[in-house]
């Protein structure tokens, strides 16, 4: 059998393949130590050298370390978290309650990324008929970031429980700037097998083979959608 050009051998390629598997988003048992300048450095590279749309690469990055900053954010956050409480009822609002859904002040750094959608990069080439690829884009170095992180025994927490409004007085973010994802970031001793909101019974995952349609989309599911 001929090798395929370009293929990883097996080792690279079932590496690739754990990181993925092995990902979680990781919001308690933060270690205190800092991460030190090359690690952070080699994720923010992760990140930076991802797809964007014509080359516009209009992804952000706010570091934040200072515990001042992380208290206000944190503020945020329990202010956020109160509202998203009520809206819940009965056993869910005591689900809810008793979920934990952020590291911001545990985690010694805390990452903010940004998308620039306006910049002048790529010639919007790409951006003409879908002018949100550009965030698009951005998610897409959020998630490089994410599997880099994982290789590299760093746990990573998204927090979207922050009115981004909120987010942009505390971070000074101007109005053109979209604030697109809250990071908490930091050493951690060991990651779960599955992803904790399953492990508490919020919600589980579904088979691969109950989202895939060849040819057309078929929306078995209508009726389960919400409102
Ligand atoms: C866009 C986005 C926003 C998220 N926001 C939160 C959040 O505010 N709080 C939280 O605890 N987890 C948040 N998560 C993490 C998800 O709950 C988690 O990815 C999912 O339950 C699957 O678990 P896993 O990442 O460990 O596989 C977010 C994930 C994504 C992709």
């Amino acid at each position: 059998m001929t090798m395929q050009r370009g293929r990883f051998a097996g080792q690279d390629r079932d590496a690739v393949y754990r990181a993925i598997a092995d990902r979680r988003d990781v919001r308690r048992g933060f270690l205190a130590d800092p991460l030190p300048n090359e690690l952070l450095n080699r994720l923010l590279a992760a990140a930076h050298s991802a797809p964007s749309v014509g080359l516009m690469q209009p992804t952000r990055f706010v570091v934040i370390r200072d515990l001042t900053v992380r208290q206000a954010v944190h503020a945020a956050f329990l202010e956020a978290n109160e509202q998203a409480l009520a809206s819940y009822t009965g056993e869910r609002r005591d689900q809810y309650s008793s979920l934990k859904l952020e590291g911001i002040l545990e985690a010694p750094q805390n990452l903010c990324i940004l998308s620039d959608p306006h910049s002048a990069r790529g010639h919007k080439l790409g951006r003409q008929t879908m002018p949100e690829t550009a965030i698009y884009s951005t998610v897409c170095a959020i998630q490089n970031l994410w599997l880099a992180a994982r290789v590299e025994g760093v746990g990573v927490g998204w927090v979207s429980i922050l009115h981004p409004a909120r987010l942009r007085e505390i971070l000074h973010i101007p109005a053109a700037v979209i604030p697109v994802a809250y990071l908490c970031l930091g050493y951690v001793e060991n990651f779960g097998s599955e992803p904790e909101l399953e492990r508490f019974g919020w919600e589980r995952r579904v088979p691969l083979q109950s989202v895939v349609y060849y040819d057309c989309y078929r929306d078995a599911h209508a009726e389960e959608q919400e409102p």
